[in-house]
């Protein structure tokens, strides 16, 4: 049995008084079956982390480098999110894929990172509205996935995100069969890869545009283990009734 779910990237978004959100969740959804991660900006880790000691909430990153530590002004390695109280890591977000032009080799090399310092690495894959229209989806996937799977895969220590980039922050949801398409494909490819255990317990999550509007039918769809959310993701009234739909799921 696949564990359920509900991730929130809040991006360049929220401060320190948004952190109150956490604590309202936590009322909300004191034990809920599928796990709840939020991953804030790095400078709120800290206190994110403080903030839902002893509830069922966890912390995460958005990026980490994938060396140990050096001379790379401005990054944080995987061992200091570790040390801030992250237990996971977003890794290879088409943001980052575009705006820091990080290629498969590099969210590769920083999912194995992550690994190393013990955090759950969130891979992101997904095509542009480019890429779809030309019939590329399942290549583009394919190749994401063969170049930034990181070597020693585990069912703990990696998590798939399907995030097409024309449904991120547009409004513009993937209809269910599109959405399974794609999890069909990355559950044969990870079983394929990783044999049929591992392929079979890593969880594959959607993300662009979850809302609670749609969270039910999404999570209704063959495959999809939970969703990494954006926008929704920075209030409790958007965020707990995702959480509830993903709890209420089959
Ligand atoms: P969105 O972002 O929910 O705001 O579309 C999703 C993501 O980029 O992870």
């Amino acid at each position: 049995m696949r564990r359920k779910l509900a991730a929130g990237n809040w991006k360049m978004n929220g401060s320190g008084a948004d952190l109150a959100m956490l604590g309202e969740l936590a009322r909300r959804h004191p034990a809920p079956d599928c796990q709840v991660l939020i991953c804030p900006p790095a400078t709120l880790i800290d206190r994110a982390a403080r903030a839902v000691d002893g509830s069922a909430i966890a912390i995460g990153g958005q990026d980490c480098h994938f060396g140990a530590n050096g001379a790379h002004t401005g990054d944080i390695s995987a061992a200091m999110l570790a040390e801030a109280g992250a237990t996971a890591v977003i890794v290879g977000h088409s943001e980052r894929r575009q705006d820091h032009h990080e290629n498969n080799d590099m969210v590769r090399a920083k999912a194995e990172a992550a690994l190393a310092a013990g955090l759950t690495a969130i891979l992101c894959v997904g095509e542009s509205q480019a890429q779809r229209e030309a019939g590329r989806t399942l290549d583009v996937i394919a190749e994401q996935l063969a170049g930034s799977m990181p070597q020693d895969a585990t069912a703990h220590g990696v998590v798939i995100a399907y995030e097409p980039i024309w449904a991120i922050g547009t409004g513009l949801v993937a209809e269910p069969a599109q959405i399974s398409q794609v999890h069909e494909f990355l559950r044969a490819q990870l079983r394929q890869r990783l044999g049929e255990q591992t392929g079979q317990a890593i969880r594959l999550l959607y993300g662009g545009s979850v809302k609670p509007a749609n969270a039910a039918e999404i999570f209704a769809v063959a495959d999809v283990d939970g969703a990494l959310v954006g926008g929704a993701s920075l209030s409790a009234a958007d965020f707990a009734p995702i959480i509830a739909a993903l709890d209420a799921s089959a």
